[in-house]
This record gives C-alpha cells, structure tokens and sequence, in this order.
C-alpha cells in the first residue's frame, strides 16, 4: 500500500473501499484498498479484508463479526480523508457523510460503485493486521467507475498527501514493530 504506484505491488491494490462496522458507540468506517475475493462458488461467495489492527473499525469488525463495504467510485475522493485521515477512536467520524446504515448497523456510503455486507467465517493474525475472512450475505450494484488509488493520489491534493505521507510513517513504524515476518 505503501509502496511507488508504479511498482508491480501496486497492481494488486483492490479499488478504493469503505469498510464499515458498528459497536456500542455506534457505526464507523475506514478506506481500505486491501481487499481480495476469495471464493470459486458462486452461491458463497467470500471475501478476504486485511485491516490493521490500530484501526478502530478493526476492533469493531472483530467484536461485532459483520462489514459492509463500499465500493468507492471515481468522483468521491472526498471520503477519502474524513474516513481514512482521522481515527473513530478520537470521536464519531460520519457526521454529515451520506450513508444508511444495513440491518446489523454497519454504514453503505452512497454514491458507490457498488456495496456489500458480509459476516467474518474466520480471522487471521497477521501481527500487525488480521485478515478477515467474510461471508457475503447481499451485494448492491452502484454507478460510475471504480476509485483506484492510483488515480485518486492524482487529485486529492497537496494538503491530504502531505497529512498522508505524516499518518503513514507512523503506521509503517508501528507495523514494522507488529508484523509477521520471516524468521
Ligand atoms: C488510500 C488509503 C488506503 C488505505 N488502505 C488501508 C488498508 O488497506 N487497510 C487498513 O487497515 N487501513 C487502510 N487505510 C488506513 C485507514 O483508512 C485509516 O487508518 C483510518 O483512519 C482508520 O480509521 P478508524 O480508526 O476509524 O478505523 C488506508 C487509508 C487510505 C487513505
């Protein structure tokens, strides 16, 4: 994620997404671009979410065992930094967002490429994330072109990319002291 957009690992970046879920204190949501199908089985399908364990909807999906996730599409870059700059730890974080909320509570951003909710089968630590493996329970189809991050850092600007450029050297660090690695 973290690597040039013109590397060969940024090809395995899924398009932008919204993953949100629900605790006590109510619905959150966080950008995600690590996301991966994860089924041959069409009556089941599954998807892969790695989200790192500092994030607080993290600790939301593992506690409460569902997601949704939004597809973001070009056009909507705007989310980017209230969702994926700023922690839900330090406070609600969708005020004046447009969203719905599923039956289990987890937020559908409008205006999406497409949405789904799902519910984790399984979990799978990876020191400094956990990848989750999830259910699809409903799908929804969206308008407009998927959000590829590759082109959002194209026009999110000077001021998000400098406040990303801060948030991800401490991310990295923490990661590098957290992750699985080899022995
Ligand atoms: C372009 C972009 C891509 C991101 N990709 C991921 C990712 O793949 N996995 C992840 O856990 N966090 C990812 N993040 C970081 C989270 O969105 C960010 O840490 C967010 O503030 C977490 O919010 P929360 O603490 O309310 O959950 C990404 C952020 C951006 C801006």
């Amino acid at each position: 994620m973290t690597q040039p957009s013109g590397s060969v690992l940024s090809l395995f970046w899924s398009p932008l997404c919204a993953v949100g879920s629900h605790g006590p204190a109510g619905p959150n949501a966080q950008i995600c671009l690590s996301v991966l199908g994860a089924s041959i089985v069409p009556a089941r399908p599954r998807l892969l979410v790695a989200l790192w364990k500092g994030n607080y909807t993290h600790d939301l999906v593992r506690a409460s065992g569902t997601l949704a996730i939004t597809v973001l599409a070009e056009g909507q870059e705007g989310l980017l930094a209230p969702l994926g700059l700023r922690s839900g730890r330090e406070g609600p974080k969708l005020g004046g967002l447009d969203c719905r909320l599923t039956p289990e509570g987890d937020p559908v951003f409008a205006g999406g490429a497409g949405w789904l909710r799902g519910r984790v089968i399984d979990a799978f630590d990876l020191g400094d994330a956990t990848a989750f493996l999830a259910a699809v329970e409903e799908t929804g189809a969206g308008e407009g072109t998927p959000l590829r991050w590759q082109t959002a850092q194209r026009t999110v600007g000077e001021a998000f990319l400098a406040k990303w450029a801060e948030k991800s050297a401490r991310d990295r660090a923490a990661a590098e002291r957290a992750m699985r690695w080899l022995a």
